[in-house]
């Protein structure tokens, strides 16, 4: 049974049926239309339309189907070509309590009905999604924690750059890890506002009181513009830039996760629960889950993209182009939810290499800043003790050696007031502790950091 039919006499073509449908992906909203659709009826009935039997009857009605109505229900559904899931409920209803049913929808459009279950499905995926995020992040801290003496090299353009703790390297990503959450709460502000009650664009007829409807369906808000309630996609292009910022986020981190898996780097040995081999080569074991929440990440993006390609250059109000922002939004809200899944069985099973971190920062000069600190310390201007090290650097490669492996004859005939003390300053583990400014890789600070994250987390 379509929701309209009146001023048509000729059956749509099947094909387009097909095509017009939505009803194999929005089932997902089937559970928020049932939610949505009761609050509705009940509204109606203080505003006069039911009475108290038809309303009781109505949300008995609903209430049944929300319980008895199965996958397999719904798959049969979908094949009679039932148009979307709004369409579904109300012919549900109908088949229950008959033609009371068709009351349900006076003043009601699908246009605010399909606004108003997203946002009620959205508000428990954001949640569900900063459940996970949080749960990722307690599983990183505790990588972190088990490693806190553990010192790797840093990389800036992928060049061995300036020793560091592997724990401050993990807590890099926990940061990004709460500005996404904080993304989320700030999206949910958006999201819980209540469309219903606005019609198809101008508003309800019935003087509903949406206040009222509002407290319900625990909605924080209503909105203010039937025309906008009808049509705003903006909470949905949101949803999906933030999955696509974790994604990055977890993107970015698989890709250094697999380089040092890599024996080219050996930093970490990935667990066999989240590697894989290969067919052929019986030596291997490869970083699948790595890669492919690398892979999806491309995926979750392109979904942004094409809905705001939808949007772009849509006339005012409902048109039916919106239809597309499910499929897209949905498949991006499993992949992020996966891929943060993932992302936490890899850290609950690798194991860090420390031994192979420390002996990498041995080779590279990577103590070359603090041989210029140094220098600054011996009154030299910054600038010329970073000309002078970079002198030393080339002099330290064509004897083959390391920095604290120059005398102190060699050192001081590059600068005369180098003294015994400069080698205490070359020491890998004094360089990682010297930095102990607000948010540096000393100890204490990882130590304070550490603290602050359990707090937040807890
Ligand atoms: N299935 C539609 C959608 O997802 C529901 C709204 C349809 N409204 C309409 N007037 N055709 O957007």
């Amino acid at each position: 049974m379509a929701l309209w039919g009146g001023r048509f006499s000729e059956a749509g073509d099947q094909f387009f049926l097909k095509f017009n449908q939505s009803l194999s992906f929005d089932y997902k909203l089937f559970k928020s239309e049932i939610v949505a659709s009761t609050a509705y009826a009940k509204e109606l009935a203080k505003a006069g339309i039911l009475n108290a039997d038809e309303e009781a009857r109505i949300v008995a009605a609903l209430e049944g189907l929300g319980q008895k109505f199965n996958h397999d229900d719904m798959m049969t559904a979908i094949e009679r070509g039932v148009e979307d899931v709004h369409s579904l409920v109300e012919s549900e209803l109908v088949k229950m309590v008959g033609d009371l049913g068709r009351k349900l929808h006076s003043g009601r459009s699908r246009n605010e009905q399909v606004a108003t279950d997203l946002r009620i499905f959205l508000k428990e995926e954001i949640f569900n999604l900063k459940e996970a995020v949080t749960s990722l992040e307690r599983q990183v801290i505790q990588q972190a924690e088990a490693n806190l003496d553990a010192i790797m090299p840093g990389y800036t353009h992928l060049q061995r750059a300036q020793p560091i703790r592997w724990a401050h390297y993990l807590f890099s990503w926990i940061e990004g890890f709460e500005r996404d959450k904080e993304r989320l709460d700030d999206l949910m502000k958006r999201v819980d506002v209540m469309p219903l009650g606005s019609g198809a664009i101008s508003g309800n007829v019935w003087g509903l009181d949406r206040e009222r409807l509002r407290a319900d369906l625990g909605f924080g808000a209503i909105t203010r513009n039937s025309l906008d309630a009808t049509s705003d996609r903006d909470f949905v292009v949101e949803t999906m830039f933030c999955c696509s910022s974790v994604m990055l986020r977890l993107s970015r981190l698989a890709e250094d996760l697999i380089l040092y898996t890599a024996k080219e780097f050996g930093f970490i040995e990935l667990g066999d629960k989240v590697a894989t081999g290969s067919s052929l080569m019986p030596q291997k074991k490869n970083p699948d889950s790595l890669e492919l929440i690398r892979g999806k990440t491309g995926r979750v993006v392109g979904n942004l993209t094409a809905l705001m390609m939808t949007v772009k250059g849509l006339p005012s109000c409902y048109n039916k182009d919106l239809q597309e922002d499910k499929e897209g939004l949905f498949d991006s809200l499993k992949q992020t939810l996966d891929c943060i899944q993932v992302m936490e069985l890899v850290f609950g099973n690798m194991t860090p290499k420390p031994e192979v971190m420390l002996a990498a920062c041995y080779q590279g000069y990577l103590n070359a800043t603090e041989l210029a600190d140094y220098l600054v310390i011996k009154k030299l201007p910054f600038r010329h003790a970073h000309e002078l090290v970079g002198k030393m650097v080339v002099f330290a490669i064509q004897q083959g050696k390391k920095l604290e492996d120059l005398s102190l004859a060699e050192f001081q005939s590059f600068f005369p007031d180098v003294e015994n003390d400069v080698y205490t300053y070359l020491d890998v583990q004094k360089c990682v502790d010297r930095k102990t400014a607000v948010g540096g890789t000393a100890k204490s600070q990882v130590l304070a950091q550490l603290a602050r994250y359990k707090k937040v987390l807890s």
